[in-house]
């Protein structure tokens, strides 16, 4: 994607020193692009726990890069522990998305053959940039598949644009490239459909606002700011024509947890006979999970409900108090929307039902363990 007309990843190794990482800084964003260095695997658990990174994808890629960090300044004894030990470690840093154990236990998996130092580093690095690739290469075909979609209502309304609803931020700076909601949001666009995106702000972090709008705007895509209580009102009006958004971890039966708010984007959605669609590359399934009740929700400061940070007239970035002293905030991360809302899930495969036999047909290779498959509560 673009940020003032220059491509960039959201994760990458630095061009003059190879045994760093460089990020940005997405605290920042919208009013600063600041690149940030990680260095080591504490940098890299700050970093996602701090959320300078976030988003599923980007998550899991920023493991891998802390796994291979790792192991750059691991002792030639102890590297492979030192590594279990790292993998435990990040793994702690936010329990919603399933992208971060899976990139961690690839890296491990990848390794565990291994026995002489150097080629444990250079696995470790293979392995982390083979995740980060993949990670851009899914969300490119989760667009071309998703774009079908969107020609589908086009089509449908040749005299007007096409309306989409999305919660948060699934996009590019969630993953690695394209990200997995905006994607076919973008492959539309490059195809010459004419499109509309109502976003979300996304309280209390404001990926909606401070970072889907600066996606969306560097890349020249028309967008309306709305608050999170506006979705059902729209639809109700019928300005929206698709809800498309993106996930942290999905069961194999299709039960979607994504940023707290996507449920009820849902239940409007399907009270209005609108589409609700999920986009999200294979990674982000959970096989073992047949139930969403089982998915663990973040909760996360109520200081990110109590305060709100944003650009001072002085140009310093400021926090301000949005509610009394000494309240009682509780914040959670997520929510999980039930396979019964969600009328299909976009994936590097192509789009698939959200229901079990649909989703382990089609990704039957990639479920190793099956020893809790077809369990039923
Ligand atoms: O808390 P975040 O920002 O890491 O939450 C993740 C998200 O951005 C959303 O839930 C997103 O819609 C899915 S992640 C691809």
């Amino acid at each position: 994607m673009k940020v003032n007309g220059t491509h960039y990843r959201t994760i990458w190794l630095s061009a003059d020193d190879p045994t760093t990482v460089e990020i940005i800084d997405q605290r920042q964003l919208p009013h600063r692009f600041v690149v940030v260095p990680l260095r080591s695997v504490e940098d890299s658990f700050t970093a996602i726990k701090d959320m300078l990174v976030r988003g599923a994808g980007l998550i899991g890629a920023t493991a891998g890069y802390g796994m291979y960090l790792t192991a750059l300044q691991a002792d030639d004894h102890s590297i492979l522990d030192e590594m279990a030990r790292a993998g435990a470690y990040l793994k702690s840093a936010r329990p919603t998305a399933r992208n971060l154990g899976w990139a961690i236990d690839r890296v491990l998996a990848a390794v565990a053959g291994h026995d002489a130092p150097e080629a444990i580093r250079e696995t470790s690095l293979a392995t982390a940039v083979a995740i980060a690739d993949e990670d851009a290469e899914f969300c490119r075909l989760i667009g071309e598949h998703g774009k079908a979609l969107i020609q589908e209502i086009a089509s449908s309304k040749p005299a007007d644009p096409v309306n989409i609803l999305t919660h948060c931020n699934a996009g590019w700076l969630a993953f690695v490239d394209y990200g997995s909601a905006t994607a076919p949001i973008y492959a539309a666009r490059d195809a010459g459909i004419d499109l509309h995106v109502w976003v979300d702000e996304t309280r209390p972090w404001n990926q909606g606002s401070r970072l889907t709008c600066w996606e969306l705007g560097q890349e020249g895509v028309n967008h309306t700011l709305i608050t999170d209580n506006a979705g059902g009102h729209l639809m109700q009006h019928g300005l929206v024509d698709l809800v498309l958004v993106g996930s942290d971890r999905t069961t194999r039966t299709g039960d979607v947890a994504n940023k707290i708010g996507t449920y009820l984007k849902a239940l409007s959605a399907r009270d209005n006979n609108i589409p609700f669609y999920v986009a999200l590359p294979s990674s982000t399934f959970d096989w073992q999970l047949a139930h969403g009740t089982d998915i663990e929700i973040e909760i996360r400061s109520g200081d990110e409900i109590t305060t709100i940070a944003g650009l001072a007239k002085d140009g310093t970035i400021e926090s301000v108090k949005l509610a009394p002293d000494g309240v009682e905030a509780a914040n959670y991360g997520f929510d999980v929307t039930p396979s019964r809302l969600v009328n299909g899930l976009i994936t590097e495969r192509g789009i698939v039902a959200a229901e079990e036999a649909a989703i382990v047909e089609l990704f039957t290779d990639k479920i190793t363990d099956t020893r809790s498959l077809h369990v039923t509560r």
